[in-house]
């Protein structure tokens, strides 16, 4: 498997403090069945989070020493997860905001709260520029996850949406639950990722039951296109498929009050 969204890096956010620990979250990722990782430490304007290119890479490299010499089967590449913010499509034209693995894949972190205004032209601008959009988990932006109809002009307007898997196991409250598997019924989920940021809280030993809770939900082909397909080309630089939503038949399927409840099987 791949995940196109961990903070595994040290040092550089709120992720791992020391190298040992990267080492030991590679080994956790290798565990679990991930081959490949893209490193992508938080990137906000105006913090003191706003690492250089050059410093995620040198972090890459210096890990993936690492884990070669350990023979963990895990490797590591470059990212960023950016913060939104009205002024990103002149940061990408300075050449500010690598792409997910050398892609050009941008993974655009969603607000907590509100989306800020204008976001419409945010993204239009970097598709102008020829990136694509990841907005990484979505479902936790208090906004979006209160009024799920804005999610169609978000998809409409050529977004590609991250889903954490730990969200659908209920690790970010009942809401980001409820919107998670909301998402991956529509077909908007086209990424899942681990987000990662520890060994202990947020790690990839929660994939493969999160995983189980989605393939129940929407079936094993379109889980399969969320968690192994989309990642795989996202770092092949491809396009992403639209997961298939899961039909009115099977939703009736369900029972009303489970679907209320936001966990589909
Ligand atoms: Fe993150």
């Amino acid at each position: 498997m791949i995940d196109i969204h961990s903070h595994i890096l040290p040092g550089i956010d709120d992720g791992p403090s020391t190298l040992e620990e990267s080492v030991e979250m590679g080994r956790l990722y290798a565990e679990a069945g991930f081959s490949r990782v893209v490193a992508t430490p938080h990137w906000v304007p105006g913090t003191a989070w706003m690492p250089g290119r050059d410093a995620v890479e040198r972090g890459v490299v210096a890990l993936n020493a690492v884990l070669a010499k350990k023979q963990i089967g895990v490797r590591v590449y470059a990212g960023m997860e950016i913060a939104m913010d009205a002024g990103l499509g002149k940061l990408f034209v300075q050449g500010r905001l690598p792409g997910l693995a050398g892609s050009s894949y941008l993974l655009i972190e969603a607000p907590f709260q509100q989306m800020p205004a204008g976001w419409e032209q945010v993204f239009l601008k970097l598709k102008g520029k020829g990136c694509g959009v990841i907005l990484a988990h979505p479902e936790r932006c208090g906004q979006l996850a209160a009024d799920p109809a804005m999610f169609d002009a978000v998809v409409e307007a050529g977004v590609f949406l991250q889903v954490n898997y730990d969200s659908f196991l209920g690790g970010y409250g009942r809401q980001a639950a409820d919107t998670a598997f909301y998402l991956a019924g529509r077909g908007y989920a086209h990424c899942l990722a681990t987000d990662s940021h520890d060994t202990a809280y947020r790690y990839p030993g929660r994939v493969q039951k999160a995983r189980e809770a989605v393939e129940k939900a929407v079936g094993d082909e379109a889980a399969d296109v969320m968690a192994r397909v989309n990642p795989g080309r996202v770092l092949a630089g491809k396009g992403l498929h639209a997961p298939t939503p899961v039909t009115e038949k099977r939703r009736r399927k369900i029972p009303w009050w489970r679907r209320v409840m936001g966990y589909g099987g």
